[in-house]
């Protein structure tokens, strides 16, 4: 499947350096970012996605991975992609409104989920808990959403990797369906990188990881300033 889903800059890179080319743009950390961080416990989560969420913030304690906070807008810093990649014709209102996708349903109704990322071994896992209205096959999670959510999570680890990507291929082999509002668990990991192509690879397994769900291989491509998306 080709994906037109790719989310390569989910807004969970707050506080650290874009690379543009060669250009380092600076820190969003001292940005007055409104919103709030999603990738926190809400009432809506279930007791899978908590003690997963527990589990891997003692990760962190200890100092090998990293939680990604998650904000449903565009940082202020994005202001560089608008003006290099975005069509200036684009009414301002229209992206006044943006929202990220996966961020955009109230909680617990469509994607729940944090990622968390561990640079040294590039690797993202994310915990993904699909709400009512990601309903497929009744009872189940739809395909898109899941792809959604594979694309975020390998969109993520390959920008964690090699900065500012835009997705150009995702293949997933669905081998058993997500039941609605269960948690699965996503892995991902760099395979390659060749040039300006970053090669990432997904499974999506249940929390006790008896079941494997789906599995994934994704194409990133960084993006080269001085070419024009559309
Ligand atoms: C991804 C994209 C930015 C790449 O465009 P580009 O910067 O002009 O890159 P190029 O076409 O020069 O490709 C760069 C390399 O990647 C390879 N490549 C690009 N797309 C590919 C694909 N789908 N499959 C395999 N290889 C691909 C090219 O063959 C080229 O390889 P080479 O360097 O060995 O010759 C462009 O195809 C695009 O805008 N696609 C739509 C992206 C999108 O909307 N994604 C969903 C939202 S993130």
């Amino acid at each position: 499947m080709s994906s037109t889903l790719g989310l390569s800059w989910d807004q969970h890179h707050l506080g650290q350096e874009v690379q543009m080319g060669s250009v380092a743009r600076r820190s969003f950390a001292s940005e007055n970012v409104v919103n709030r961080d999603h990738a926190l416990p809400n009432p809506s989560w279930n007791k899978d996605l908590r003690l997963l969420f527990d589990q891997f913030m003692r990760k962190c304690e200890a100092g090998s991975w990293k939680r990604l906070p998650s904000n449903n807008h565009s940082p202020q810093s994005f202001q560089d992609f608008q003006t290099r990649f975005v069509d200036p014709k684009l009414p301002k209102e229209q992206i006044s409104q943006a929202r990220l996708f996966t961020r955009s349903f109230e909680d617990g109704l469509g994607f729940e989920y944090v990622m968390f990322c561990n640079d040294a071994e590039k690797r993202v896992v994310c915990f993904f808990q699909a709400g009512p209205y990601l309903q497929g096959a009744p009872g189940f999670t739809h395909g898109g959403a899941i792809a959604t959510m594979i694309d975020a999570t390998t969109g993520m680890c390959a920008f964690r990797a090699g900065g500012v990507v835009m997705t150009a291929n995702l293949n997933i082999n669905y081998k058993r369906p997500i039941p609605l509002c269960s948690v699965v668990v996503m892995k991902s990991q760099i395979d390659k990188v060749e040039g300006r192509k970053v090669f990432v690879s997904c499974n999506v397994r249940s929390v006790d990881e008896e079941t494997l769900y789906s599995e994934a291989t994704s194409l990133f491509i960084k993006l080269d300033p001085n070419k024009k998306l559309a």
